[in-house]
């Protein structure tokens, strides 16, 4: 159907569904005024940018001649997923076992991350995880690379290929691993430096300096880290932080001068906006509270939490202080790519803990928040116009069962929620960046 002629919004194509998007944190009440959900939306393209968004019934007439109409029945449009945590030399190792953080990463993880020594290798596992965020509605994601230098040259040079807002590193890790895949202080530095003057800022990518986690850095590699992120201070951080009980008790050890786990990071200049932690989990209110304060965010990762036995995410401590914080999934710790079950995941770790993660919620939290903690919500996360038009649509009829629930849901909060328990991967009809499909409507191929 082509639309009218008489006026002059111009658009290379107009998407017509239902329509949720953020412009807040919705918190425990659902906040009215942090989202718009329209029953009848339009969401308006031109340029890979978002040209118009609202009412269907009041943009429609307004729209130049021609603009192709695409209708989407049954079906939710949301901006793109925003997973501010994930390792992608883990794909291929994801739902391996363990008991606990540290014997996982000794068994299954580190002879894994040996193969990114291969440029080659890397490059075939990148192609195949962008195409598995592509199909799980994830737009943009923070990633970890291996140790070694062309792991980030692969996911860097692939993102570009396709078009992706992604922000990735080479993981810093000079003691306490395999003596192959290990840096030093200095060639890690070097290493990073590189990368960051050839990819940062370069089309829709940025570099995050990634110390792997503190067990596996000297003093000399955290200096040489807080270093570089005060040379190059719109650069983020990437690490991960206080997972799991032995690590937490590793690190005292290791550490023994510093206060606490976090204190390690900010002795050496690593708290500061764009710098995101991984987990949180064993935290006090003094940690939470620099957190805060400095600006750092953490990235929730539950399917990984609940997979690896490290413990549940306190969503209300980090609430009452102010701390900032967004959903990740963790793979190869995380169990799934779907940001659809790491929803779910993670409003059963608010159930264990007698919390409450409204379902409105936890949609903000795999969109917005990603954006915001990653300072990225001015480009992503929120459809608003003149933002990217990274954006996916989701089919509410993807398996019967979900169809025949979501018909008996009395409200957007009730769909919301068995959306995010019930939908499957397939649910993720069409995958959106930049305006241009890459998950293409009613088949499995790819455009890249
Ligand atoms: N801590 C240090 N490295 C890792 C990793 O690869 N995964 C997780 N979940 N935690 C870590
Ligand atoms: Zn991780």
């Amino acid at each position: 159907m082509a639309l009218r002629t008489d006026s002059p919004l111009q658009a290379t194509v107009a998407h017509r569904g239902r329509l949720l998007r953020f412009s807040g944190d919705p918190g425990t009440q659902d906040e009215p005024s942090a989202y718009q959900y329209l029953d009848d939306g339009l969401l308006l393209i031109a340029d890979g940018k978002v040209a118009a968004v609202g009412p269907a019934g009041e943009l429609l007439n307004g729209v130049a001649a021609g603009v192709p109409l695409i209708e989407h029945r049954d079906a939710l449009l949301l901006p793109g997923f925003i997973d501010s945590h994930i390792h992608y030399p883990q794909t291929d190792m994801i739902a391996s076992g363990g008991t606990d953080l540290l014997d996982w990463l000794t068994h299954y993880t580190f002879p894994e991350e040996r193969r990114f020594a291969d440029a080659g290798a890397a490059r075939e596992v990148a192609e195949f995880f962008l195409d598995e965020l592509m199909r799980n509605g994830t737009t943009t994601a923070q990633v970890l690379g291996s140790v070694h230098r062309a792991s980030a040259e692969a996911i860097f040079a692939a993102a570009e290929a396709r078009g992706l807002r992604l922000i990735a590193g080479k993981c810093l890790m000079d003691r306490n691993c395999p003596d192959d895949l290990r840096d030093t202080a200095i060639d890690g530095e070097r290493d990073t430096r590189a990368l960051i003057e050839h990819w940062h800022g370069r089309a829709r990518l940025h570099y995050a300096i990634t110390v792997r986690f503190a067990p596996t850095s000297t003093n000399a590699q955290l200096q040489s880290a807080g270093r570089m992120a005060r040379d190059y201070p719109d650069t983020f951080i990437h690490s991960h932080l206080a997972e799991n009980l032995g690590e937490v008790a590793w690190v005292r050890e290791l550490f023994p001068k510093s206060r606490s786990y976090l204190d390690v990071y900010e002795h050496y200049g690593l708290l500061r906006e764009r710098a995101i932690y991984a987990h949180c989990i064993h935290l006090d209110t003094t940690d939470r509270e620099r957190m805060a304060a400095t600006g750092a965010s953490c990235a929730f990762s539950p399917t990984s939490n609940l997979y690896l036995g490290s413990g549940l995410f306190d969503l209300a401590a980090c609430d009452a202080v102010g701390m900032n914080y967004a959903l990740a999934t963790d793979v190869g710790g995380g169990s799934s790519f779907s940001m659809l079950k790491t929803m779910s995941e993670a409003y059963k770790v608010a159930q264990l803990q007698g919390q409450r993660l409204t379902p409105l919620r936890a949609f903000y939290l795999a969109t917005l928040a990603g954006a915001r903690i990653l300072g990225l919500a001015d480009r992503i996360g929120t459809l608003s116009v003149g933002s990217e038009a990274d954006f996916i649509v989701l089919d509410l009829k993807a398996t019967p069962l979900l169809e025949r629930r979501i018909a008996r849901c009395q409200s957007l909060s009730e769909e919301l929620l068995v959306l995010m328990t019930l939908a499957p991967d397939h649910a993720i009809r069409e995958t959106h960046v930049l305006g241009r499909p890459m998950l293409s409507a009613h088949g499995p191929s790819l455009a890249t």
